[in-house]
């Protein structure tokens, strides 16, 4: 990771077991010269105590809307806002629903819909709670505000069950912090281009080949890269996902529309390809709908090769950015097969994703990811989920390229 960053941040910390981590969180963070105002809700303090939270921190723990001494001193406006980045951890379902709907009947609540300053969140709750359609939709809802999460991560919980829903670790919030803290400063005046999506190719004017990516991963890059600070372009693919804030956007649906918008965006400092490209396309897609005609079986579409974009931006040039980042997804082999593709591809680092049934990938929360870089340096990355696999290849792009001049 580059420099540190120093900042100050709000810590609203809601009622859940995984409160306690949050104390090793205000440690880390002090550690690292951040200053922290908590913030504890009337649920968050069965979990852990106000002295806990205030010898941590240093400072005194803010728990009532509506106490005299907590609004003499510092009135919830100003909380909200002195601060460079609101974090909740926990965050539970119910200040996620509050937060989802605009609620604001507690200083917690009041706090996060009257701040003006990006706002990152924990999520921690039952599995069955985190996977229930209402979680869901307020999560779908708080991504469209522009809010980021971390986590959560899956898990035995203290509950008991097993499932998605544990808290992220503090090592992985206390990440995040860092790669938004940063925004001031570390990518500060680098161009990126992220890819992001499926490509769509059409058959005909109503038919085309697809592929189920879900553009999540690509699109936390371009929002994480905003972040810290870079100016971003994302060609994104069709995908059912709101616009990262920060982010200039790009609507594309086929690879070559891809690779062509891609290029209109040079020159930039750093390319991620997180696109799930078609790797072929029908050769002629028809002008009309193709027609069901009985007796003649099924028409033949035949296909060709599209352009690989990531290994066209990678080959040597004028144009090629200094950091060059693809993706692989593998099943098994994963060693000799990532050295390959990266080799093949040109590109300077290349996160290979093990999907191979035995890790539990596919279909599932867990992410586990290695960076093989060039040089032949190699790093396995603990189980992330996908904002965290942003937080942490942007904190790796910012510690290789953030305090080199541009
Ligand atoms: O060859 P494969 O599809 O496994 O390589 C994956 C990497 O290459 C990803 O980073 C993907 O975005 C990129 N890619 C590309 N253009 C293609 C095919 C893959 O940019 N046509």
């Amino acid at each position: 990771m580059g420099r540190t960053p120093s900042g100050r941040i709000l810590l609203i910390i809601s009622g859940g077991i995984a409160a306690y981590k949050s104390l090793e969180l205000i440690r880390r963070l002090r550690d690292r010269d951040i200053a922290v105002r908590a913030v504890l809700t009337r649920a968050g303090a069965q979990f852990v105590t106000p002295l806990a939270v205030a010898s941590l921190a240093g400072d005194k723990v803010y728990e009532e809307l509506f106490s005299l001494t907590d609004e003499a001193e510092m009135g919830h406006i100003r909380l909200s806002r002195e601060a460079d980045l609101v974090v909740v951890a926990p965050a539970t379902a119910d200040l996620m629903a509050k937060m989802a709907g605009g609620h604001a009947d507690d200083l917690a609540s009041t706090a996060l819909l009257a701040t003006d300053k990006p706002v990152l969140l924990a999520p921690a709750m039952n599995p069955e709670m985190w996977q229930h359609p209402a979680t869901q939709r307020n999560v779908e809802r708080l991504h469209r505000d522009g809010v980021s999460m971390v986590g959560p991560a899956a898990g035995d919980m203290a509950c008991g069950e097993v499932g998605t829903g544990r808290m992220a670790e503090p090592e992985t919030i206390l990440e995040a912090i860092l790669v938004r803290l940063g925004g001031s400063g570390t990518l500060a005046a680098r161009r990126a281009v992220v890819t992001s999506g499926p490509t769509h190719e059409p058959i005909d004017p109503v038919r085309y080949i697809a592929n189920r990516s879900s553009g999540r991963q690509g699109h936390a890059i371009a929002a994480a890269l905003a972040a810290a600070g870079a100016d971003v372009t994302l060609v994104t693919g069709p995908v059912n996902l709101a616009t990262p804030p920060g982010v200039t956007t790009v609507q594309v649906e086929t690879a070559r529309e891809m690779l062509e918008a891609v290029q209109t965006t040079l020159p930039a400092d750093i390319a991620v390809c997180a696109a799930a490209v078609a790797d072929w396309r029908p050769e002629q897609a028809a002008s009309g709908k193709l027609k069901k005609t009985d007796g003649t079986g099924a028409p033949l579409v035949s296909l060709t090769t599209n352009p690989d974009i990531l290994k066209t931006l990678a080959a040597p040039g004028p144009q090629r950015p200094r950091l060059v980042v693809g993706f692989a997804a593998e099943t098994d082999d994963l060693d000799a097969n990532a050295r390959a593709k990266l080799a093949r591809k040109g590109c300077d680092w290349l996160l290979a994703n093990d999907v191979s049934p035995a890790t539990g990938t596919f279909g599932g929360a867990r992410n586990t990811v290695t960076l093989y870089r060039q040089d032949g340096g190699r790093e396995t990355w603990p189980e992330l989920d996908k904002t965290a696999v942003a937080d942490r290849l942007v904190a790796s792009i910012a510690a290789e390229l953030g305090t080199a001049t541009p």
